[in-house]
């Protein structure tokens, strides 16, 4: 089984990276053989909105988003791990979501993840990582936990911060092996209404989308 990370802080060897090479260790431990994706050295440009993917459900950038969608198909874990950047997630990291916006209209990813936030005091790291675990869910992933930590320069990302990505490693290939279901909260419903009203109100574009849906829209919704 793979478990794969994608790392958005521009600091390779920074502290999201030890926690998620940590995360990455403990599940290769277990038996995954593990990969992590370094957004700053690929080549992804931004989302055009264009909605082609959303139409005929492919994007018309060429460039490394290919190879890392083929990759995150091909694993069973999926982390997210992104410093706090301006109470949020870094460029990086909110371009590559922005180029998943197909699996935000289709969820059609399965498997397992969770989340890495890092930051140095100022906001709430937890939001951020929520918000990471919702996008996940929004793939069709589930969510299996996240890890906040506290630091501001390169390594300072204490032992007890490692201590607990391993403990996350371990939660995560617990809830693989439990085939853990996704806990449905009253915001899923909603945000999975709000979905589907904006698909079938332009489903004459969102086409792909709509064909994705329309066997699962229920039939007394208007
Ligand atoms: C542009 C920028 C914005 C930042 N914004 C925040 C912030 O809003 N809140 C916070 O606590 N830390 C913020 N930080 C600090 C980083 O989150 C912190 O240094 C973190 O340890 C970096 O993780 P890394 O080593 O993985 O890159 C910011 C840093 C930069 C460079």
């Amino acid at each position: 089984m793979r478990a794969l990370a994608i790392l958005g802080s521009p600091r390779r060897y920074g502290n999201t990276a030890i926690l998620t090479e940590a995360v990455l260790d403990e599940l290769e431990s277990l038996g995954y053989k593990k990969n992590l994706i370094y957004l700053q050295e690929k080549n992804i440009k931004y989302c055009l909105g264009c909605g082609t993917c959303l139409m005929k459900g492919y994007c018309i950038h060429k460039d490394d988003m290919q190879e890392i969608i083929e990759e995150i198909k091909r694993c069973r874990v999926l982390i997210l791990a992104s410093p706090v950047y301006y109470l949020n997630v870094t460029a990086q990291m909110k371009t590559f979501i922005d180029r998943m916006l197909a699996f935000g209209h289709r969820p059609s990813l399965g498997g397992y993840g969770a989340s890495i936030t890092v930051y140095a005091g100022v906001g709430n790291a937890e939001n951020v990582a929520r918000y990471l675990n919702r996008i996940l869910k929004s793939w069709g992933i589930v969510p299996v936990g996240y890890l906040t930590a506290y630091a501001v320069l390169p390594g300072e990302v204490c032992e007890e911060n490692i201590k607990a990505a391993k403990e996350l490693g371990k939660k995560i290939a617990k809830a693989v092996d439990d085939k853990m279901a996704s806990e449905i909260t009253e915001e899923d419903l909603k945000l999975r209404d709000q979905l589907i009203n904006l698909i079938k109100k332009y489903r004459g574009i969102m086409k792909a989308d709509y064909e994705f849906w329309k066997e699962k829209i229920p039939k007394d919704s208007t």
